[in-house]
């Protein structure tokens, strides 16, 4: 452990309330710091104050670097960038927003509930090629969209149910040759994984996840032109929470000031730890290889062991946050259910022990 992710997990966890026992869930919700919560609430107060319309204006300053953040770590124009009510959200704009062929490529590996929203948008699925793991095999993906291009491409860089990174740059690079939008979930890679390289045409990610921003925000950078401009206009006058987005903007601006890259090196050094403490122990296993750069860490059950029933056990008797992650997470890739551990830069060995004292302790 350096010097830096020593510095990076203190000066996180003290950002913060106290936990009330063992968080490991942040691929769910990440804990939020005292400057975001009393920046939501500060903006709730101005509101009442002059008038919720009259704060808006006023809070503008606070979005416009919250943009450029974004901007700064995806590669998008700042003017490009809109928030939205979470990652769901910004797929749902941009499909009922296109107007091309209705026909999107993506992973085995796909969120079951983007799955929904592509069916609802009346969109026909097709699947490309991935190794054992699941990661896309990127030559073999250019092959089949060059035989037969799809309306767009849709890629999760870092999965919901497996810590497993996708390679993005390959796959923007055929898509590119093709002219076929290559839009990039970045639920769980934004401020986990490098997202500044990808050269998508659109990224998306939800506030509460690695960014530890408030609940019901999120964000969608586009290039322009690709989101008409009917939509843009519906968009800039849609009720929305203001207050989330500037929570979502301070946290923006913590996890700039924090250093992405050092928090990536901590969180890549996270889930090695998480993975060499749990593999194993009474008969769960590990399933991304022990060196993925992620903290998400995803372990199937021993025979006969209900991950949902574990979970809900941590919670109530050993106070141990984690996520039951069922197979309707990724119905194209998962064949037994999960329990999802997912510490940020701030977890002790002792809490990764207590998880697996309590693993060990299951009734
Ligand atoms: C990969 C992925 N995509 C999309 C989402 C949906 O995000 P939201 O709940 O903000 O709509 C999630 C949330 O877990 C996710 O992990």
């Amino acid at each position: 452990v350096t010097i830096t992710a020593v510095d990076l997990a203190a000066q996180w966890r003290e950002a913060r309330p106290p936990m009330a026992g063992v968080h490991l869930d942040s691929a769910a919700c990440s804990r939020q710091s005292f400057a975001v919560i009393d920046a939501c609430a500060q903006h709730a107060r101005h509101e009442a104050e002059v008038g919720g319309y009259v704060a808006a204006e006023a809070a503008e300053p606070v979005l416009a670097a919250g943009r450029t953040a974004v901007a700064a770590l995806t590669g998008a124009a700042a003017a490009d960038v809109l928030f939205t009510t979470g990652a769901g959200n910004a797929l749902d704009i941009l499909l009922a927003d296109w107007r091309g062929p209705k026909t999107v490529a993506c992973l085995p590996g796909e969120f079951g509930p983007n799955l929904e929203t592509m069916a609802r948008h009346g969109f026909d699925v097709r699947v490309l090629p991935v190794d054992g793991q699941g990661r896309l095999d990127p030559d073999a993906a250019a092959t089949d969209l060059r035989a037969d291009p799809p309306g767009l491409v849709h890629l999760v860089v870092l999965g919901s149910h497996r810590g497993i990174v996708q390679p993005v740059e390959p796959l923007s690079v055929a898509a590119r040759e093709l002219g076929v939008p290559l839009v990039v979930d970045a639920a769980q890679g934004f401020a986990h994984v490098d997202c500044s390289t990808f050269r998508a045409d659109a990224v998306y990610t939800a506030s509460r996840k690695w960014t530890a921003g408030p609940r019901g925000v999120g964000w969608l950078a586009t290039r322009p032109g690709l989101l008409t401009e009917q939509t843009l206009a519906r968009l800039a006058h849609a009720e929305v929470s203001v207050a989330g987005r500037v929570g979502l903007s301070v946290a923006l601006g913590e996890h700039v000031a924090a250093g992405p890259q050092a928090v990536r090196t901590r969180l890549a050094e996270v889930g090695a730890r998480t993975r060499a403490v749990l593999d194993g122990v009474a008969g769960w296993r590990v399933v991304e290889p022990h060196a993925e750069p992620t903290a998400i860490t995803t372990l199937t059950a021993p025979d006969g062991v209900d991950p949902a029933a574990v979970r809900a056990w941590l919670i109530a008797e050993r106070g141990i946050v984690t996520t039951y992650a069922g197979v309707e997470r990724a119905p194209g890739e998962m064949t037994a259910p999960a329990l999802r551990v997912s510490p940020h830069v701030d977890v002790t060995d002792a809490d990764l022990d207590a998880l697996a004292r309590a693993l060990t302790e299951l009734p």
